[in-house]
């Protein structure tokens, strides 16, 4: 049976997912430029994502006799690229941390919502780790950008 505790946990991670929704979408409608093409459709489907998680944890929320959050935490707006990648690669690092302090309260407790949580929290880490290596390949670029525009200059 679920805590409060746990519930108010679930909650966090409600309104982190709420966030996301907000937050991808906005960096999904702004894109401007050349990568506009590539970078606004894959925003959009993590606003998708995270809309998914959302629902599942609310869900989640009901059934446990809890009240889902309407609340989100505040978004980071820019309309500069790299800034919007950097951003997402935090709000996925803190939803892995979310689903990780979730996971240390539901074992022992409850098995099913532990291996929902499992779930979701692999999909969290994949965000991570593709957002870093797309992190990684950006700062190469402009780096080799910056070369090139010295040896121009
Ligand atoms: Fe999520």
């Amino acid at each position: 049976m679920a805590t409060p505790e746990l519930i108010e946990k679930l909650n966090d991670i409600l309104r982190w997912e709420w966030t996301g929704v907000s937050q991808y979408s906005q960096y999904g409608f702004v894109l401007a430029g050349n990568w506009r093409e590539v970078y606004s459709t894959r925003f959009k489907e993590s606003a998708e994502e995270s809309f998914r998680h959302a629902q599942t944890i609310g869900e989640k929320i009901s059934a446990y006799g809890g009240v889902p959050t309407v609340e989100r935490d505040p978004i980071k707006q820019t309309s500069r690229l790299a800034e919007m990648l950097s951003h997402s690669l935090d709000f996925e690092q803190t939803a892995v941390n979310l689903y990780t302090e979730a996971l240390s309260m539901a074992d022992g407790v409850d098995r099913a919502l532990v291996v929902l949580l499992e779930e979701i929290l692999l999909q969290e880490q994949d965000g991570v780790d593709e957002l870093t290596m797309i992190v990684r390949e950006h700062h190469i670029d402009s780096a080799a950008e910056h070369e090139a525009a010295s040896k121009v200059g």
